[in-house]
């Protein structure tokens, strides 16, 4: 692995955003100071606002004093930044753009190479890629590779259509599709866990483990992003990306070895077996909601049809939880059962595979039921991961306990934190796409989430459904005991007291 990046120019577009503000300029910073960011670098910022290049390098500056209070270097770091008032379709724009760049290769050295990273809304997305092309901003000698955020596509014909704008520039190795849950560090652990550890992976199958559980909930509502959020809702912002991804991981096969390519191609291999279901019988499978006022701490909340910039008779979904089936060798018959949501109990990820009980119990009479044993990775807020086992309860008698075997990442990013989002500039940087989402895996999960999302649109839903602050419809928890299963409590206290 190259412990410093290559020499190189990287644009963003959005540099007056939110995203560069809260995540790209602290992480572009942490990469600076850990000397993981070559010397020769330049930053140019690209936005609508006629600001300067000093307006940027002290926007980049509080930034970055925001999330670190010892920020040394600060200085010599901000003069890398420069600024350009761009008109994304213009282009003029492009051209000052390219004069730029060029003069800022041979300051800095830059070999020509560049990452053209787009922070900003993804009507643009294509319009840009293609300017990039015609305007020459692409004629360099060195690399050019493409950042994209999501969301890549509304659906799967928005999503061919926005790939065919950016693949007449960009070749599919040169495009890196963020989904920054594969830049956590509990989600790069799954592999790890599963691969590296002998005592997993044999049991990793449907002859052992009898459902897994992933809760990513948020405390938050839609705040400010009413807008963008009541075209999305909960399928296509959390659930066709993060969720998906992580489903993936937990369930691919073990590649043969760890490339970009061969990894992509076991996580392909699972959303092709996902049990595609249509019409009706999604009523079986998916639930959704949306919640309705409610009070945290005695805090009053607005429903989510109060919201700014929401229709008050929204359809959107702020809540979705799914039962997704694996039809192949090792999964058949093993629930994945996936919810997210807003403006639930608390801000948590958590993936907990249950393991089938043991043929009987031995322990007839003790009064608690011997708990099954759980295998709970903690994504966030805390990192780690917790085995559950039954143990003896100590002193003369035969009765179990639960007991619980504890690994706390001691190095804890907390929420909020640009980590994620460091490792994976500095994987792109170095032309590493293995954390970035492949067009291929992009394609089958939207293929998967159309025919939801059709369905529910075609229909009204009772909405609301859930008080803010809770932890979601009745009917999500219906999902499960349909099947004989509940949710796990998925806050840490909880998980101490699963019994
Ligand atoms: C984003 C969604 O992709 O992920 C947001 O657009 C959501 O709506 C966010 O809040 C959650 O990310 P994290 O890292 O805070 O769990």
């Amino acid at each position: 692995i190259q412990s410093e990046t290559p020499a190189s120019l990287i644009m963003i577009f959005g540099a007056t955003g939110d995203l560069a503000k809260r995540k790209l300029y602290p992480s572009l910073y942490h990469l600076f100071r850990k000397g993981k960011l070559a010397e020769h670098f330049a930053v140019v910022g690209v936005a609508r606002r006629p600001w300067t290049n000093e307006v940027l390098r002290e926007h980049v500056k509080d930034s970055v004093l925001s999330s670190i209070h010892d920020a040394e270097d600060i200085e010599k770091f901000i003069s890398h930044f420069y600024y350009q008032s761009h008109d994304v379709t213009d282009s003029q724009s492009y051209i000052q753009l390219k004069d730029l760049a060029n003069q800022l290769d041979q300051k800095y050295s830059l070999e020509g190479n560049r990452i053209f990273y787009l922070a900003m809304a993804p009507e643009f997305f294509g319009t840009i890629a293609e300017h990039l092309k015609i305007d020459g901003l692409t004629d360099t000698d060195g690399f050019h590779r493409l950042v994209i955020e999501k969301p890549f596509g509304h659906d799967l014909d928005s999503a061919i259509q926005l790939n065919k704008q950016i693949r007449n520039v960009f070749s599919e190795n040169d495009i890196y599709r963020i989904d920054h849950y594969l830049g956590k560090e509990m989600v790069q652990n799954i592999e790890v866990i599963r691969f590296a550890n002998a005592i997993f992976e044999p049991q990793w199958n449907n002859r052992f483990i009898s459902n897994i559980q992933i809760t990513s909930s948020e405390m938050l509502g839609v705040e400010e992003r009413g807008g963008y959020y009541e075209t999305s809702g909960a399928l296509r912002d959390m659930f066709q990306n993060h969720m998906l991804q992580m489903v993936a991981l937990l369930a691919m096969e073990p590649p043969i070895r760890l490339t970009p390519k061969e990894i992509r191609s076991e996580k392909v291999k699972v959303l092709s077996a996902l049990r595609s279901i249509e019409n009706e019988e999604i009523k079986d499978y998916f639930v959704r909601g949306q919640y309705g006022p409610g009070e945290d701490n005695g805090q009053q909340l607005l429903g989510y049809r109060e919201e700014m910039n929401v229709n008050p008779d929204s359809n959107t979904a702020t809540f979705v939880a799914g039962k997704l089936m694996i039809d192949n060798f090792r999964w058949a018959g093993v629930p994945f059962y996936i919810r997210t949501g807003k403006r639930m109990t608390e801000k948590s990820t958590k993936i907990i595979i249950q393991f089938k009980d043991v043929p009987m119990n031995l322990y007839y009479n003790s009064e608690k039921k011997l708990a099954p044993n759980l295998l709970v990775i903690h994504i966030q807020p805390e990192e780690g991961i917790t085995l559950h086992l039954n143990a003896k309860q100590s002193g003369q008698t035969m009765e179990t306990t639960p007991v619980k075997l504890n690994f706390a990442n001691n190095d804890v990013a907390g929420l909020n934190t640009p980590e994620a989002y460091e490792k994976l500039l500095f994987d792109c940087l170095r032309g590493d796409a293995t954390n970035f989402t492949h067009w291929d895996e992009v394609a089958l999960s939207w293929n998967f989430v159309d025919k939801i999302s059709n369905f529910w649109e075609n229909k009204k839903a009772e909405f609301p459904n859930y008080p803010a602050g809770s932890m979601g419809p009745e009917a999500a928890d219906q999902l499960l005991e349909k099947d004989g299963f509940s949710w796990w409590p998925v806050s840490n206290y909880d998980i101490d007291d699963c019994k």
